[in-house]
């Protein structure tokens, strides 16, 4: 087995983590699914969902990763429950998945950062999304995409993607605070925070069962959970750092950039005529702002900054999803770290095709992701740590920190009977959703 690269610093590995969490969830499905939602009324619940739920559920994919010390699928063996590894080969594959679709996305990214220098999509907003999301457009872009996660991946860990989120991370955070300063300074600005930020309980309380699922299928997705990523970041961390504090920071810088981005898309949006519009699937998050940015002064600029913020927050994402399953590969197979990122990239591009082909079919690849894979992976870690793992392994939560036992174990009942409960329920108002779709064709 080669030597294994570690993070040059625990920052090294934050950032790493952000760069991971920080993606298209944060800053182009946050703000749409919030405006799907009942804004506000659905910000709450998508808080207390990634407080309540996601936190805990980092520390349990730390505590596997951290002590099993090896790629997601080794880490349940070393631990001592081969039979487990499947749970580890589940978020390798999901990350397959999601990274095929993923970089569909990232495609119409940078068709939008072309169309704000050309002023493509200033004329007709709607005209343009439907020439660069699906066809030959489409294909091209997403095949850029692909090619760029690759090369950072095949530049290895610290070279590549430490040196690559180091600067995106920074740069997301000071250009979302920019644009979110001037938005301000918009007409109608007032009203957005409004629909952003004043919750009507009642709203809640009537649509709970709509709100509740997304809501958490939206936390697990922002914080890269179930998929492997933190199990195989937090492998690489030394045993004095405090896994709680890490993730703590992870998870604040995370919501962090989700709300900066509300504070940009709103005034926006209800400048140019309110959020009724906004939530309607993959596309329309992508027409509602171009066709703002086409309607504002220097609204060229504003849309060139803001798509270039997304293209790195979508990059930061990729090459984690990517990064992932080519370091399982190489340390297991002796596969070289070059050889493997282009034929993995290449695989997933392929598979991503079809999603190029129109939204709907994108929609299906996200629906299999949020709504099936993510839930019953989220649900297999749970149950392990929760019931399965030994207390010694659960222990590895307070080495390197200052928390008490007590902590400990408060978070192990949470994570033995909360979490997989609420997670249970999610999953199966999910799958409503995905044999509704398969059977009424929604999808196809
Ligand atoms: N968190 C990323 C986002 O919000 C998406 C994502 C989900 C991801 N799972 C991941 C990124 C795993 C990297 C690795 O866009």
């Amino acid at each position: 087995m080669a030597e294994r690269e570690t993070w040059t610093s625990r920052i090294g590995f934050i950032f790493a983590a952000v760069g991971s969490a920080v993606g298209l969830g944060n800053i182009w499905s946050f703000p749409f699914q919030t405006a799907a939602n009942g804004g506000a009324a659905f910000l709450v619940v998508y808080l207390l969902a990634v407080f309540l739920i996601g936190f805990p559920t980092m520390m349990v994919e730390f505590v596997i990763g951290r002590r099993g010390e090896s790629n997601p699928v080794a880490a349940f063996e070393k631990l001592g429950y081969g039979n487990w590894s499947f749970t580890g080969g589940l978020g390798v594959f999901s990350s397959l998945v999601t990274l095929s679709f993923y970089s569909v996305v990232g495609g119409w990214v940078l068709s939008y950062i072309a169309g704000s220098v050309t002023g493509g999509y200033f004329g007709d907003a709607g005209a343009y999304f439907g020439s660069v999301a699906s066809g030959p457009v489409a294909i091209g872009a997403h095949l850029v995409f692909m090619a760029i996660t690759i090369g950072i991946v095949a530049s290895g860990v610290t070279d590549g993607i430490e040196r690559a989120t180091k600067v995106m991370i920074p740069a997301i955070l000071v250009l979302l605070v920019g644009l979110a300063a001037w938005a301000t300074t918009l007409e109608g600005a007032t009203a957005g925070y409004e629909y952003y930020l004043s919750p009507d309980f009642g709203v809640i309380a009537s649509n709970f069962g709509s709100i509740v699922p997304p809501a958490m299928g939206q936390a697990f997705f922002t914080l890269s959970l179930g998929f492997s990523v933190m199990i195989a970041y937090s492998s690489y961390l030394g045993r004095d750092d405090s896994l709680p504090a890490d993730g703590g920071a992870i998870v604040v810088v995370n919501t962090l950039v989700a709300l900066l981005a509300g504070f940009v898309v709103f005034p926006i949006l209800f400048a140019t005529g309110g959020a009724e519009g906004a939530g309607g699937g993959a596309g329309t998050a992508f027409i509602a702002l171009a066709g703002a940015f086409g309607n504002l002064p220097a609204g060229g600029v504003i849309g060139f900054v803001f798509f270039a913020v997304l293209l790195f927050a979508a990059l930061s994402s990729s090459i984690s999803l990517l990064e992932v399953p080519v370091s399982y590969v190489t340390e297991n197979y002796g596969v070289g770290r070059r050889t493997t990122a282009l034929a993995m990239g290449a695989a997933i591009a392929v598979i991503g095709l079809p999603a190029t082909f129109g939204t709907t079919w994108l929609d299906f690849y996200n629906d299999v992701v949020f709504n099936l894979l993510l839930p019953i992976s989220v649900f297999l870690l749970a149950i392990f740590v929760g019931w399965v793992a030994d207390r010694e392994a659960i222990d590895e939560l307070g080495r390197g920190s200052s928390i008490g036992s007590s902590f400990t174990t408060a978070w192990l009942w949470w994570v033995r009977i909360v979490v997989p409960t609420v997670v249970l329920m999610t999953l199966w108002l999910g799958l409503e959703t995905l044999y509704e779709g398969l059977t009424t064709g929604g999808y196809f």
